[in-house]
């Protein structure tokens, strides 16, 4: 496929795996509804384009904007990408959207000639600049391997898990399970600390024991330290995702009684106004339920995804 990309969205994840295509000697058009977060891009390269419609002529376009609509907006609403009469021969979407939205979108494009690959990613944005992104794509096998080249630019490692929309349930799934473990983790934290046990100490013994994950790991020092300004993901955006789960569930009749749980103590963050901050802030409100105010430990620590 061809060295000139597209992209649409430079939130925190486009940025910075549009990033990791420059690097690897990719030519990027980009767009950004916020123009002023796509200028500093040009430094690496990027060409900035003024309309949507300036990406048709890319024979293929990324996109990674916030939800379903948002999705459906850039493709197909006003000055969309494919509301002109040139269009893209391939779209791929990493953003973290629907199975029924998606399948939508999907007939939509594939009516008008235009290809389309879902390839969600699991890891932040952290993650993504060092190159250790999973994606997992779904759509036309065939597709997946030509657009392979780009997916090893932006990630360790990508994997195919079958047609259609199901890496939208994967990502679903996998969000899910991010809202739970965050949620228990919090819960257990404060249990500890206000049992006695100082929470470094006390997520130092979860990180290496066999509960440990690459997650809770890279959670320690924001959770430790409380430097929730320090923004990864907002409670916003895994409301959404816990609202997708809930949806998932509820579409294909299975019971998640603690994703339902999870679901209800973000929604309670979200209500309470906290979003231009990182969702770890669960840790104080569940700490304030319990009658605990915490404090920053001022722990030097590494969470561990250093490129
Ligand atoms: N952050 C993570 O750790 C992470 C990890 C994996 C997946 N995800 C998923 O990746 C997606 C992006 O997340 P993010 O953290 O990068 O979010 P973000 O920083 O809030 O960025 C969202 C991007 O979407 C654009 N956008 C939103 N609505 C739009 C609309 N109606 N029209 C045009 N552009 C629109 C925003 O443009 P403006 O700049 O103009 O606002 C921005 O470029 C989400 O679906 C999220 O769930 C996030």
């Amino acid at each position: 496929m061809a060295n000139e990309v597209g992209w649409i969205g430079l939130g925190r994840m486009g940025e910075a795996m549009v990033k990791r295509l420059l690097k690897a000697g990719y030519q990027a058009s980009v767009w950004n509804r916020t123009r002023s977060k796509a200028e500093p891009l040009a430094e690496y390269g990027a060409r900035i384009v003024e309309r949507k419609t300036d990406l048709a002529g890319c024979e293929v376009v990324f996109t990674m904007v916030s939800t379903t609509d948002d999705l459906q907006e850039v493709l197909f609403g006003a000055g969309g990408l494919v509301t002109g009469a040139n269009k893209p021969q391939v779209v791929v979407d990493s953003s973290s959207i629907s199975q029924e939205g998606s399948a939508e979108i999907r007939a939509q494009l594939e009516g008008m000639g235009v290809a389309y690959l879902c390839a969600p990613v699991s890891g932040n944005a952290k993650v993504a600049k060092a190159g250790k992104l999973l994606i997992v794509a779904s759509g036309p096998k065939a597709l997946y391997e030509k657009a392979q080249p780009y997916l090893a630019a932006m990630g360790r490692k990508a994997m195919w898990v079958g047609e259609g929309e199901l890496a939208r349930v994967w990502k679903i799934a996998h969000n899910t399970m991010f809202g739970v473990v965050i949620q228990n983790l919090c819960e257990i934290t404060v249990l500890a600390e206000k049992a006695g046990i100082p929470r470094h100490v006390f997520l130092e013994s979860i990180n290496d024991s066999v509960l440990g994950s690459m997650y809770t790991r890279y959670k320690t020092p924001m959770l430790t330290n409380l430097t929730f300004d320090q923004v990864t993901f907002t409670p916003r955006l895994l409301l959404k995702d816990m609202d997708l789960g809930m949806g998932a569930a509820k579409a294909h009749g299975v019971a998640m009684p603690a994703a339902a749980a999870t679901r209800e103590s973000v929604a309670r963050l979200v209500g309470r106004g906290h979003d231009h901050i990182d969702f770890a802030v669960l840790l104080r409100e569940t700490a304030l339920d319990a009658g605990l105010e915490l404090r920053p430990e001022n722990v030097s620590m590494s969470d561990g995804l250093e490129s």
